[in-house]
């Protein structure tokens, strides 16, 4: 049960409880990818059983499309939902604007097309994820891959221009071939070290042919909600401009155990 989560997962438990609290009847959400995520998903899951909630729910990956639909979630593709009222993910890092790097778990073009669909994008994150500048996690783009050494070529020439420590673009592998996202691309990651720049960095990185999308979220987050192992949780708005602090009680969050 809850109590024998490790430490960093009852942190990402109750950023993800607290961040379901948001979710009201009738509303469509867009659901993140990757660990933090999946069990925002089974939080979100609990409530919509207990509560009788009607929400519809778009997923930002296969992973958790195939999550959402086992714990009896309504799914509707994006372009069936129009407009969202709400996206809770996780993130790679965070800094003080909320600009965030995403992408880790290689969905970050799903993510990105699914947050700025919405009203409003939520971030739920442990502490170790907030940062004072961004660019210590590797920054994932997504590139085709027809011609991909080409466009990691003038990406690292680009990337000697800006305001960033390292230039090396590694091809990211899943085992011993190459990663393919759910689009069929290839993610190119970037050890740069520390971004000083990352909206100039965001926009230069577009205009390389060949790039998708990256993983830089600008403008797009509107709050985070940074979970402990304790239970308790920082809800910081950036668009209140309000930061609290709340707790959760992890008894409560047993049941969703019993569906997984
Ligand atoms: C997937 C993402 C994830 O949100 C990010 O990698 C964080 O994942 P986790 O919650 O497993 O640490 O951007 O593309």
């Amino acid at each position: 049960m809850v109590h024998d989560l490790a430490p960093l997962d009852r942190a990402k438990l109750a950023a993800a409880r607290r961040a379901v609290d948001l979710v009201e009847d009738g509303m469509k959400l867009g659901l993140g990818t990757g660990s933090t995520a999946a069990w925002m998903v089974r939080c979100l899951a609990e409530k919509v059983r207990e509560e009788g909630l009607r929400v519809s729910c778009v997923p930002t990956s296969l992973r958790t499309a195939t999550l959402a639909r086992e714990l009896d979630l309504k799914v509707v593709p994006l372009e069936e939902a129009g407009w969202l009222d709400l996206t809770i993910d996780g993130a790679d890092e965070f800094d003080a604007d909320l600009a965030l790097i995403k992408g880790g778990g290689g969905a970050l073009l799903q993510e990105k097309i699914v947050a700025t669909a919405s009203d409003r994008m939520v971030v739920i994150s442990d502490a170790t994820k907030e940062v004072k500048t961004l660019g210590a996690f590797p920054l994932p783009v997504e590139v085709i891959p027809f011609g991909w050494q080409a466009s990691r070529m003038l990406i690292e020439e680009m990337l000697g221009a800006m305001d960033v420590m390292g230039t090396q673009a590694s091809l990211r592998m899943n085992g011993a071939r190459p990663f393919f996202t759910d689009e069929g691309n290839h993610i190119l990651d970037l050890a740069l070290g520390r971004i000083g720049n990352p909206r100039q960095l965001s926009l230069a990185l577009n205009q390389v042919p060949g790039v998708v999308e990256n993983g830089l979220f600008i403008d797009i987050c509107d709050a985070v909600v940074i979970g402990h192992a304790d239970g308790r949780v920082i809800f910081r708005d950036a668009i209140a401009g309000t930061e609290e602090e709340e707790h959760i009680l992890f008894e409560e969050a047993d049941n969703i155990f019993r569906e997984i």
